[in-house]
């Protein structure tokens, strides 16, 4: 954020509230305190005498307090501001790249350097109209209004069981960060502090654990030692974004890099440790220590992302001018409602078929892959050699298996079959699925036309 927008909001708000623009002299207050000016520095800059100023600043804190209804002061007013400005630019669902700490030439605000922060709420219960937000690291939010399921499980697990660390995994492209984005448009008011942190570039631990320290001071100015005091004493909701770059490729599913071990610990200290705080974590892998923590009444929950119901999935191929509407529950079910994948193959039926669902689908190929075999290759690189070995096997199976079938022309015994089963089961590579009273497993369908099509 600059100035100049926040001393264009300022003044839209006093229009609003006096029918009158803020004077030349009112901005120079304004964006002297932003630039950390004193009266005495505010009036050199501008030839005014000290008093002069003084006795203005004075009136323009009282003005700002009744247009915004809370008490401004020289030394709030930057954060009141850029809170009520943050909020508002939130609450109008516009891209949330919001760079609260940018005035301060571009560095992060370092806790009790000069900054000070809104009054804290009068108990951690209270509905917070205007939390301090950083989804600077977040993607731009798009417009999914749907996944009201989803959205409603997070809710329940959030704000009525109190649970304090959840997974949302699946495929890259499934929807993970779009449905993280809508849960915060719907429950932030809940929080005192929201932050989205992306892990693409794997930070250590301690990198991640400073940086939100850091932000966590906007709201509670006295430093505390650890992220969980942080949890404790104010309600945060924290999203950490692409946390499989924390994962070695080439092992089994959610084995740390070297460097990143100790996340494992942190998460299971956020899970077990008592606070009134939140982390989501937004994986194409499930996290190991998730499992012996989850469940009904327990810390942690985790959601395994599927695609969209078919309504929604409509959508989709409604805005991509598609046409023959009775192919189009085919085509979503061809491609799972996997609503990156549909958007790929979409736009490929307009450029090859001009839109017609049913010449696309009359083409002979059952699964067309063309543009989304990159994205099935991004995932396949990772797996380790015996997870490749397993997916090949059961890309080769024209039905489910039975996992104590082990196949003995391929070298596998049934623990290295079972190991490598559950690991694709926590990338959302493998799916169970009940045959009667039977458990089977079996590959993702357009997975397995990948690795065919890879094997002629
Ligand atoms: N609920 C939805 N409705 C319509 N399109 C969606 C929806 N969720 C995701 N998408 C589309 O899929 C793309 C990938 O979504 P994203 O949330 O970035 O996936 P992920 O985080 O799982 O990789 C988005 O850019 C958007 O075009
Ligand atoms: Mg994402």
């Amino acid at each position: 954020m600059d100035i100049e927008e926040l001393l264009q909001w300022t003044d839209e708000q006093v229009v609003a509230n006096t029918g009158k623009h803020l004077d030349s002299l009112q901005k120079a207050i304004l964006e002297g305190v932003w630039q950390h000016q004193n009266y005495e520095e505010i009036a050199d800059t501008h030839h005014l005498g000290y008093d002069h100023v003084k006795k203005q600043a004075w009136r323009l804190w009282k003005l700002l307090s009744e247009t915004l209804g809370e008490d401004v002061k020289k030394s709030n007013v930057c954060s009141v501001l850029e809170n009520r400005v943050i909020s508002n630019i939130y609450n109008k669902g516009e891209r949330a790249q919001m760079q609260i700490f940018s005035h301060i030439n571009g560095t992060v605000t370092i806790c009790g350097e000069n900054t000070p922060s809104p009054s804290p709420p009068d108990s951690p219960q209270n509905k917070n109209l205007s939390p301090i937000i950083d989804l600077r690291d977040a993607p731009a939010l798009i417009d999914s209004s749907h996944r009201t399921s989803e959205l409603s499980t997070l809710k329940q697990w959030i704000l009525q069981t109190g649970t304090r660390l959840i997974a949302i995994y699946g495929l890259s492209g499934i929807g993970k960060s779009a449905l993280a984005l809508k849960l915060i448009e719907n429950i932030q008011t809940e929080f005192d502090c929201i932050i989205w942190r992306s892990l693409s570039n794997a930070p250590t631990l301690s990198t991640l654990q400073t940086e939100l320290k850091q932000f966590f001071c906007r709201w509670q100015p006295t430093p505390l030692p650890t992220v969980i005091d942080y949890f404790r004493s104010s309600r945060c909701l924290v999203i950490l974004d692409d946390v499989q770059n924390i994962f070695k490729p080439g092992q089994l599913a959610g084995q740390y890099l070297a460097g990143c071990e100790d996340y494992g610990k942190f998460f299971q200290q956020v899970a077990t440790s008592s606070h009134q705080s939140c982390l989501i974590i937004i994986s194409w892998e499930k996290p190991r220590e998730l499992t012996p923590l989850e469940g009904e009444n327990r810390p942690a929950r985790t959601l395994h992302l599927q695609g969209l119901a078919e309504q929604a999935a409509r959508e989709i191929l409604i805005e991509k001018g598609l046409t023959d509407e009775d192919k189009w529950s085919e085509l979503i079910a061809l491609y799972q409602g996997h609503p990156y994948w549909l958007n790929i193959i979409a736009s490929t039926i307009v450029e090859l078929f001009n839109g017609s669902v049913s010449r696309f689908l009359a083409g002979g190929t059952r699964i067309f892959l063309g543009d989304l075999e990159p994205l099935l290759e991004s995932h396949l690189v990772r797996l380790s050699e015996l997870e490749t070995k397993v997916s090949y096997w059961l890309a080769s199976q024209a039905q489910a298996v039975d996992i104590s079938d082990v196949p003995a022309d391929r070298d596998l015994s049934q623990s290295e079959v079972w190991q490598a089963i559950q690991s694709l089961a926590r990338r959302g590579l493998v799916e169970k699925v009940q045959v009667g009273a039977e458990v089977r497993f079996r590959i993702n369908p357009v997975f397995q036309h990948y690795i065919q099509r890879k094997l002629r």
